[in-house]
């Protein structure tokens, strides 16, 4: 494939042409030493190590679990370019939370993910950059990115980043944004990408617990034909951000933004560097990023995930889960600001020198055909999206996708929530034309990679709609019971555990690793708990259920429903609020609000509903934002003061009649009352 220049990267291009022009890359030792970077799959060819080659998938995947030492040893030696081996495969105990992978070995990421690429076959494509309009993508190849990250990684470093720093990227899907997490790496900072729909109020608590030093981000953002100026959200946040000493803006558009003292312009600061910049040799268990995602309690928490362990997950996950090979076009949609873009937009395939796509738009921009005129036009072979989307499409006619050519896609994934059997086969019969197996992929970005999906690398392997799901290599999922003993045999329903540690998994939460035992390893001790309920078939393969605790998943976003309820009681007028999630047949689940308010503003009803709506929108993001709000007089509590969500939830999916136990509560009455409130709040809808 011919690369094509980006014009957004013009200015630096031409100015790193003169640098690296009829210069060979030359393998530098520690990194290249013949011994370190022995590739023994020659990069990312499905050849294993004498040990693992030629054994069936069912071998590999039982040698994983028999033998944890020696399969993810011989994978991290052969997949991943180390400057100095490691001594010890792992050293991990689930009792405690203590998670640690190879240890004694020193790696840099970046290096992995570009050098090694760069060095062999430098014009092949690392980026394509779909931009908002169809048709103005752009692609940078793996010489090119890495120059980039070296110019950025350099301007971090002059600005005082040092190992260990943090970094915010308030950026949209970009090439930009992806050098500059490749930057982080380079230097042993540690990034945290706040997705850019966060309104200033969530990206200054994230940038405040993770005192970062500088934050990144764009001028503007353009989505689906809109301009989003994301610069005056980060100076909104930054005002209470006092670790800030810079902000870097890049430029995404003509418009010019207003610079203050903590500003500099990106591209001018990197013209001025160098463009190499040796990479810092980074402990396996060094941190690499931080990503915020919500809990059932409190603030969102900053998950942990570190060098070797992450980037060896995230490659052979990508590899396998999706049947990748050389060569081919990896189409995942997800954005940068969540894991998914983390893993499989950004570590993964780069990782392993594919070509990945970077969609900076809308499913619908500019009409429902966005996505597989794209699949014709980049001739993607793995398309990764989620199922809100795939709903939300399937609503439109088939034609929008039958005029494109899909022969190119191989393997269809979807992430994020359930998948409903209607979305399934609408992706797997019309977009797949029932050709490209549909992977159904479980995880969590505490998982750091694919955990539990059909595998269509198995050839042969028979893939059932929405039940296909197993296990990927080194995962011993547990189902648990009520008392918390573990539940064996097939066709049975439990709390989804993991009980054996694998390298993807989250190593604490920055700041508060008691949090992260907590949350994690107490409630099924020897165990990592994941917060979602999964059903065991017959056959032994799993479907997820759902989240157990107060986390809801609206599109695919995760939220803690106790975070809507921290921002609506901030209103003065409202001393209480309970919001659960209930079903919606695009979103997934949206939430309800139960608000009660003050005496003296009943009347004022309508005005405070909408200054609550636009207190969710500004202190989280307007996702957040309930769909329903229902004002009552009192919660349903417990005799100890507890809300019973539980309740509440059955009153809003219109469940009355499978209320269950409502003995424990201090007066039953409210039940009757909220019920009433709902129904006539139901009519008023009808009506509307
Ligand atoms: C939660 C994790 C996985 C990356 C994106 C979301 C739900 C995720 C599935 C799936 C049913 C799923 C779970 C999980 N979830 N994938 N294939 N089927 N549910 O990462 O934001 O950390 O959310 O998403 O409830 O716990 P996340």
């Amino acid at each position: 494939m011919a690369a094509r220049t980006s014009t957004f990267l013009l200015p630096l291009l031409h100015r790193a042409r003169p640098l690296l022009l009829g210069r060979k890359w030359h393998h530098r030792s520690p990194w290249f030493s013949s011994q370190s970077c022995s590739r023994g799959l020659s990069g990312i060819s499905p050849a294993l190590s004498p040990q693992l080659a030629g054994r069936s998938y069912k071998e590999l995947y039982e040698l994983s679990v028999k033998e944890p030492e020696t399969f993810w040893g011989s994978v991290a030696r052969e997949r991943l370019a180390w400057s100095t081996a490691f001594q010890q495969v792992s050293d991990c105990d689930l009792a405690t939370g203590r998670v640690s992978w190879f240890l004694g070995g020193k790696l840099n990421v970046s290096v992995n993910c570009l050098d090694v690429h760069a060095a062999k076959d430098p014009d092949r494509v690392a980026l394509i950059w779909e931009k908002d309009e169809p048709g103005t993508e752009e692609r940078v190849t793996y010489r090119e990115l890495l120059e980039m990250t070296c110019r950025l990684a350099n301007t971090l470093k002059s600005l005082g980043v040092q190992k260990g720093d943090r970094v915010a990227i308030y950026m949209p899907v970009s090439p930009i944004a992806v050098a500059t997490m490749l930057a982080c790496a380079r230097i042993g900072a540690v990034h945290t990408v706040v997705f850019a729909g966060f309104s200033s109020e969530a990206l200054a608590g994230r940038i405040q617990d993770a005192q970062c030093k500088v934050v990144v981000t764009c001028n503007q953002g353009v989505r689906g034909g809109r301009l989003i100026n994301l610069k005056s959200t980060v100076d909104t946040a930054v005002k209470s951000c006092p670790t800030v000493q810079h902000v870097l803006v890049a430029q995404r558009t003509d418009h010019s933004v207003p610079m203050g003292k903590l500003d500099m312009s990106l591209e001018e600061a990197m013209s001025r560097e160098s463009a190499e910049c040796a990479p810092e040799p980074m402990d396996s268990e060094d941190m690499l990023f931080m990503l915020y995602t919500s809990g059932s309690t409190g603030k969102p928490k900053g998950i942990v995930h570190t060098q070797a362990g992450y980037l060896l997950y995230a490659s052979l996950t990508h590899q396998y889960v999706f049947d990748y090979s050389p060569g081919d076009v990896f189409g995942c949609v997800a954005d940068i600001g969540w894991i998914t873009g983390h893993s499989y937009v950004v570590y993964g395939p780069l990782c392993n020198g594919a070509t990945t796509v970077l969609f900076e738009s809308t499913p619908v921009y500019p009409d429902p055909g966005r996505y597989w005129e794209m699949v014709e036009r980049l001739r993607i072979n793995q398309f990764y999206g989620a199922p809100t989307a795939i709903r939300l499409l399937l609503k439109y006619e088939e034609s929008w996708v039958k005029k494109y050519d899909r022969s190119s896609l191989k393997t269809l994934g979807s992430v994020g929530e359930p998948i409903n059997h209607e979305a399934w086969e609408w992706f797997y019969n019309v977009v797949g034309d029932k050709r490209c197996p549909l992977v159904d992929t479980w995880w969590q970005t505490e998982t750091g990679g694919v955990c539990i999906a059909p595998r269509p690398a198995e050839k042969g392997a028979e893939i059932l709609p929405a039940m296909a799901m197993r296990p990927f290599f080194g995962i011993q999922p547990a189902l648990m019971g009520e008392k918390g003993q573990t539940l064996s045999g097939n066709d049975i329903s439990g709390a989804l555990c993991i009980s054996k540690p694998w390298p993807g998994m989250a190593k604490t939460i920055f700041g508060d690793h008691q949090r992260f035992v907590d949350a994690y390893f107490k409630p099924y001790p020897g165990h990592y708990f994941t917060g979602d309920g999964a059903h065991r078939s017959e056959e032994g393969y799993y479907q997820i259920t759902g989240r157990m605790d107060d986390v809801i998943n609206i599109s695919g976003h995760r939220l803690g429903t106790a975070e809507v309820e921290d921002a609506l009681d901030e209103h003065p007028d409202v001393p209480e609020t309970a919001v659960v999630g209930i079903s919606h047949d695009v979103k997934g689940e949206v939430a309800f609000a139960f608000v009660v308010l003050k005496e003296n503003t009943a009347e004022n009803q309508e005005h405070v509903i909408k200054e609550l709506r636009h207190l969710v929108a500004t202190k989280i993001a307007k996702y957040a934002v309930p769909d329903h709000f229902l004002v009552v007089k009192r919660l349903p509590k417990t005799r100890s003061g507890k809300i019973m969500r539980r309740i509440l939830r059955k009153i809003a999916m219109q469940q009355t009649e499978s209320l269950g136990d409502v003995s424990t509560l201090d007066d039953p009455s409210v039940v009757t009352e909220i019920i009433q409130a709902h129904k006539q709040y139901r009519s008023r809808l009808d009506k509307e």
